[in-house]
């Protein structure tokens, strides 16, 4: 009798997918698993479909969406591939990788999936799931992260209903992702330089020794979305604390154990696979700020440190 809206959670067996599927097809949204988090999953071919993300995310229209595609192949029917690029998909497809290309002109994509930008950003995602549903359907995925915009992305099904729930049709539940954080983001230019547009799970051309970058890894450009607040909270977030107020939820690393700890050995890959869970338990926590220990800046660090610091930023 409430009148509120709940989305239903099935688990992603081959029954939950197949009617996913069905749910993508007529234009619905669909909250699915991914190796780095979960996606809000709708056709990108259709202008009304898209529109649905960026309503039940309250995402800004300028902020263009990542098609996720089954193969190299497929993608390059949306994006041109120059030689450097297709060497990139080549190697790290399917995988935590999204490739920033040219954007075809008979791609066929809604406008508001690219958000007007002459580029597409292209992924084929390693997830059992996600591969089985793009196998499904006949048309790509927009799927940015299935979180409110600017809030904590998710790494679990429950994630996506802590702020989506009544808001899309459905969840695949395929349990917690194992990556993490969000694909590394790279746009190959037209003279095959390669830009890293955001930090994540593949270290490519970047090397931390010494602070040193791979030579033509410039972040000349931001990914749009890329926003300075970001993954927050919505509570004050303190960094690099080597100790806690009583009323601060401490996140904890190596040795400084905290409240919640985003890995006890002190391993960045797990800290990784955690940071999302470990953010949602202390945005829940009754303490009204948060603490957390420093992280390394080596491998998936950056990217840690990346959303660590947009979690830290209050909104504007
Ligand atoms: O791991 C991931 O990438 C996840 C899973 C679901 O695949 N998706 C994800 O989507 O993180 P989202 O929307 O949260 O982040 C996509 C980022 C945004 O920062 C957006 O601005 C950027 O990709 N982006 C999309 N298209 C772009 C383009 N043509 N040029 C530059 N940046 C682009
Ligand atoms: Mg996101």
């Amino acid at each position: 009798m409430s009148g509120k809206n709940v989305t239903d959670m099935v688990l992603a067996d081959a029954a939950g997918i197949a009617r996913a599927a069905r749910i993508l097809e007529s234009g619905g949204l669909v909250a699915v698993p991914t190796e780095t988090v979960y996606g809000l999953a709708a056709r990108a071919d259709s202008a009304e479909a898209a529109a649905k993300i960026y309503a039940a995310k309250g995402r800004p229209d300028f902020n263009p969406l990542i098609v996720h595609v089954r193969d190299a192949e497929q993608a390059a029917r949306y994006g041109s591939f120059s030689p450097e690029a297709a060497a990139l998909a080549q190697q790290y497809w399917p995988g935590p990788l999204t490739l920033v290309v040219p954007r075809r002109a008979d791609a066929g994509l809604a406008d508001a999936v690219t958000a007007g930008l002459p580029t597409v950003a292209l992924r084929a995602p390693a997830h059992p799931v996600m591969s089985a549903l793009l196998e499904q359907v006949d048309f790509p995925l927009a799927a940015p992260s299935a979180n409110r915009s600017g809030f904590i992305s998710p790494t679990c099904a429950a994630h996506v209903l802590a702020s989506l729930d009544g808001r899309i049709d459905l969840v695949l539940d395929g349990g917690p992702t194992t990556a993490g954080v969000e694909s590394t983001i790279l746009a190959v230019r037209a003279d095959g330089s390669i830009d890293e547009l955001r930090p994540g799970p593949l270290q490519i051309g970047h090397r931390t020794a010494g602070g040193e970058t791979g030579a033509r890894l410039e972040a000349r450009i931001q990914a749009p979305g890329q926003l300075a607040s970001h993954y927050a909270p919505g509570k004050p977030v303190r960094l690099e604390a080597t100790s806690a107020e009583p009323d601060e939820f401490w996140i904890g690393f190596g040795a400084v154990q905290g409240d919640c700890t985003l890995s006890a050995s002190g391993d960045v890959n797990e800290a990784a696979a955690r940071l999302y869970a470990c953010l949602h338990e202390a945005a829940r926590a009754p303490q009204p700020r948060i603490a957390i220990a420093q992280v390394p800046d080596n491998g998936v660090g950056r990217a840690i440190n990346d959303r660590l610091r947009r979690a830290a930023t209050p909104p504007a």
